[in-house]
């Protein structure tokens, strides 16, 4: 049974001589690649850069690699938004081991990948406040770590749902606010593979950022059946369909400020809007009564004054983000 599940995973079945690679080595395996309308280059063969004001880099999950379709959105979104300089990093040799292998990896991938975004930069003269990194679930944590290395300078960091399993509040290789200049974060899974830890200076608490979210009721129950296989946990990826979608919907998805207490405790983050002088409005009708300058749209364009912690609701398919019939009921 287990040789069947670890065949089922396409690395592992490559490697026979697996266990006698040590995790370093797996971690060392792990690169960025730059992508180009047609295809990708590796760092090395990125020759001549126009001058860069921005850069992305996506890092996968546990179980992904750079094509997996849990980060296709991203990618997809910022090709369509005409977005120049993308990187997707690829950690694939590590991340398609048991979890707590994968877990204990993220540090020494954050090296691996820190080291060789730091030359690309000093190569091709791009300011560290230039990048921004998103990465998903042990992705983000990996940010994080990449967010050391580069000693809080770099420009932004955003967490798509920060991986729960293994980690606390406390964990000193977790992601945290102090990982780059601005760090969002998006909470949806709570308590399967995600947390509701704050761990940006501002934090999205998507439907309470619990599962299951609208419209993934059945299947993840069925992906908790199935122990950590993340790669199908419909509410952890729907934190990265949220910010794809808000890559071309910028005002797609108004939050409202809520109390950590608040969304801790299951309470109503609605029962509290008495500060607009509504009781018992829909999240709809408190935005429509908010003052533009008051609402913080969560995703890309996130203001980056937003600080603490917001809540909004989503649809159940997409387009997930209600911004629009908020604004114009
Ligand atoms: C690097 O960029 C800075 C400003 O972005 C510029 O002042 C400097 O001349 C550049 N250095 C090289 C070697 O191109
Ligand atoms: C971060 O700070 C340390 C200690 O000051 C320094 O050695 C290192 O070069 C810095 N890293 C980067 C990427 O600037
Ligand atoms: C809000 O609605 C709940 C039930 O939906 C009710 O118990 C409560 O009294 C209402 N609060 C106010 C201030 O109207």
């Amino acid at each position: 049974m287990a040789r069947m599940l670890y065949c089922w995973l396409p690395f592992l079945c490559q490697m026979p001589g697996l266990q006698a690679l040590s995790l370093d080595t797996l971690a060392s395996q792990s690169s960025i690649y730059y992508q180009r309308a047609q295809g990708e280059l590796t760092l090395d063969q990125v020759e001549q850069l126009s001058a860069v004001e921005s850069l992305k880099l996506i890092v996968h999950g546990f179980l992904g690699s750079r094509t997996h379709s849990s980060i296709q959105p991203l990618r997809n979104a910022y090709r369509a938004q005409g977005f120049e300089h993308l990187l997707i990093a690829d950690w694939s040799p590590a991340a398609n081991l048991d979890y707590p292998s994968s877990r204990r990896a993220i540090s020494k991938v954050a090296l691996a990948l820190a080291q060789q975004l730091e030359q690309f930069l000093a190569r091709h003269n791009v300011s560290s406040e230039a990048v921004h990194i998103i990465g998903h679930s042990l992705g983000a944590h990996i940010a994080g770590g990449m967010g050391r290395h580069f000693n809080g300078t770099l420009g932004r960091v955003t967490g798509l749902d920060p991986a729960l399993p293994l980690f606390t509040a406390r964990s000193e290789d977790s992601l945290k606010a102090s990982a780059a200049q601005f760090v969002d974060v998006i909470h949806t899974d709570y308590p399967l593979f995600g947390d509701l830890t704050p761990r940006g200076h501002v934090d999205f608490y998507v439907n309470y950022g619990r599962a299951p979210q609208p419209g993934c009721e059945e299947v993840d129950l069925l992906a908790a059946s199935k122990l950590l296989r993340e790669a199908y946990s419909c509410s952890h990826n729907r934190a990265v369909f949220f910010y794809a979608e808000s890559i071309g919907l910028p005002r797609n998805f108004p939050a409202i400020p809520c109390s950590w207490k608040v969304i801790r405790s299951s309470r109503s983050c609605l029962d509290h809007l008495s500060v607009f002088h509504l009781s018992n409005a829909s999240l709809a009708e408190a935005i429509a009564n908010m003052d533009d300058s008051q609402v913080v749209y969560m995703g890309e364009q996130v203001t980056h004054s937003a600080i603490s912690h917001y809540y909004l609701e989503t649809n159940a398919a997409p387009p997930f983000g209600q911004g629009v019939n908020a604004k114009f009921d």
